[in-house]
C-alpha cells in the first residue's frame, strides 16, 4: 500500500531523515518507535505531503505521491491525525469533525459523524461545545475522529496516548485495533513502545533519522536492544 524508498528530509540545515525506507502492505497495523527527535513526527509530516523529501520517492497505492499537495493525498486515501492534536479549538467538535470531511461531497457524511460519535460516546455528549475546552484525552478522540471523516485507508497516527491517563491509553490503542480489524490500514507513531510492538504486525525502529531495526512486532518486543532501550530494560 505503502513504499517509502530512501528518503532525505532536510528542515534547512537540519538533516531530519536520513534515507529512510519503509513498507506498509494492505490491512496491517506499522509501528515507529523511538526517541525524541528521532524525526518520526517527521517521516509522518513527508508522508502526508506537509514535508517534501528532498531525495527518494514515496508510493502510495501504486502512485507516486511525494510533491503532491496534502489534500491531494487525502483523497487518495491516507488522512493524518497529527501529534499534539491540531484540533481547531475556536470551534466545536461538530465543526472539527465535517472539516475532517472536506474532501467529501456524498450523502453518507452525517452517517460518518454518527459512527465517530458511537465509538467515541464523549463526543457525543460535547457536540457543540468548544473544542478547546475539551480534555486532553477528548481532544485526542476528536482529532481521531476527524482523521477518520475523510474515510481513510490508511491512518496516519502521531502519539495517539501522548499524555493520557492510563485507562485511556488502553482505550486509545482498543480503538485503533477495532479500525484495523474493520480494514483501515494503519501507520502509528508512539514513545508507549511497548504498546506500539504489541498491537503492530511489523515495527521500524528509528533513531536519529536513520531506520535501525526493523520486525515484528513480537520479535521486537523481544529484542534485546529493544528492551534496553525502550523498553525499560
Ligand atoms: N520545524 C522544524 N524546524 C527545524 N527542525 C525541526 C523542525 N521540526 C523538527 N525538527 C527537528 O527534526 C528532528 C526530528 O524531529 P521530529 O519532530 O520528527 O522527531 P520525533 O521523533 O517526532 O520526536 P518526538 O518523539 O519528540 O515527537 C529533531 O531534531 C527536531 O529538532
Ligand atoms: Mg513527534
Amino acid at each position: 500500500m505503502l513504499s517509502v524508498q530512501g528518503i532525505d528530509v532536510y528542515y534547512g540545515m537540519i538533516h531530519a531523515l536520513k534515507s529512510v525506507s519503509i513498507e506498509v502492505a494492505e490491512g496491517e497495523i506499522v509501528s515507529i518507535i523511538g526517541s525524541n527527535g528521532a524525526g518520526k513526527s517527521t517521516l509522518l509530516r513527508s508522508l502526508s505531503g506537509l514535508l517534501r523529501p528532498r531525495t527518494g520517492q514515496i508510493q502510495f497505492l501504486g502512485q507516486k505521491i511525494d510533491g503532491l499537495s496534502p489534500d491531494t493525498i487525502v483523497h487518495l486515501g491516507m488522512s493524518h491525525s497529527p501529534e499534539g492534536r491540531r484540533i481547531f479549538t475556536n470551534m466545536s467538535v461538530q465543526e472539527n469533525l465535517q472539516l475532517g470531511a472536506f474532501i467529501r461531497q456524498d450523502a453518507e457524511i452525517a452517517a460518518d459523524m454518527e459512527r465517530v460519535m458511537e465509538r467515541f460516546p464523549r463526543l457525543r455528549e460535547r457536540f457543540k461545545q468548544n473544542a478547546g475546552t475539551l480534555s486532553g484525552g477528548e481532544q485526542q478522540m476528536l482529532a481521531i475522529g476527524r482523521a477518520l471523516m475523510s474515510r481513510p485507508k490508511l491512518l496516519l497516527l502521531d502519539e495517539p496516548s501522548l499524555g493520557l491517563a492510563p485507562n485511556l491509553v488502553a482505550e486509545i490503542f482498543r480503538i485503533v485495533l477495532d479500525l484495523n480489524k474493520e480494514g483501515v490500514t494503519v501507520l502509528l507513531v508512539e514513545q508507549n513502545a511497548h504498546r506500539a510492538l504489541e498491537i503492530a504486525h511489523r515495527a521500524y525502529v528509528l533513531e536519529t533519522g536513520t531506520v535501525v531495526l526493523s520486525d515484528t512486532g513480537q520479535s521486537l518486543l523481544h529484542n534485546p536492544k529493544v528492551k534496553e532501550a525502550y523498553l525499560g530494560g
